[in-house]
């Protein structure tokens, strides 16, 4: 059975913790899509063109922890603003999203161009400075030397760039759920969207 989730949301909203989370509850495979964008900002920095790293990815250049860090995320964020450079990344995304036992792709385009035809959209959301905050927390439990200034005008510079763009911007679709877990743990958050997507597979 294929059965696709998709999750879409703005820069650090916890999609990566309720995929991970809903992919364990239903069984399914996760694809955190951000990953690949990521690979290719960092190829980007090492001054590999991006459409050819985009064209050229590898299993092996989504591993590391460098591809975590702000500098990427923001060379990401530039990259994915190239029609060429996501065109090259779509059909990879849809075949897993039509694997056989299910599978849950976040991301920001997802539920709006990548499988507009998905079986559950959510948009998980939260204000600019509960995100920053959660980012900050993360990034400096890994070691990275940062402020809180500093990720809040990371995140609120990405999605103007994600929302701006052309291609593929980054906007609820029409028939996702939105969840906003500014006021969520992360565990009521999970639990909101298990019921979102139970309900879909109940129809
Ligand atoms: O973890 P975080 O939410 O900070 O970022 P991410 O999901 O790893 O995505 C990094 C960047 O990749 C975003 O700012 C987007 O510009 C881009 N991206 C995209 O354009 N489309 C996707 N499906 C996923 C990520």
């Amino acid at each position: 059975m294929a059965f696709t989730i998709a999750i879409d949301g703005p820069a650090a909203a916890g999609k990566g913790t309720v995929s991970k989370a809903v992919a364990a509850h239903f069984g399914f495979a996760h694809l955190d899509t951000g990953l690949l964008y990521r690979a290719v900002g960092a190829k980007m920095l090492a001054g590999v063109d991006p459409v050819a790293a985009a064209q050229g990815l590898m299993a092996e250049d989504l591993e590391g922890e460098g591809l975590r860090s702000p500098d990427v995320a923001q060379a990401a964020s530039k990259v994915a603003a190239i029609g060429a450079v996501r065109a090259a990344l779509v059909d990879f995304q849809r075949a897993f999203a039509r694997r056989a036992g299910g599978a849950v792709l976040d991301g920001r385009d997802i539920g709006t161009v990548i499988c507009p035809g998905a079986e559950a959209k959510l948009f998980v959301t939260a204000s600019a400075e509960v995100r920053a905050e959660r980012r900050y927390l993360e990034l400096v439990n890994k070691g990275h030397e940062t402020s809180r200034e500093a990720v809040l005008a990371d995140v609120k510079e990405r999605d103007a760039r994600d929302m701006e763009r052309a291609e593929a911007p980054l906007k609820p679709a029409a028939d996702a759920v939105v969840i906003d877990t500014s006021e969520m743990s992360i565990e009521e958050a999970v639990a909101e969207a298990i019921k979102a997507i139970d309900a879909r597979l109940g129809e």
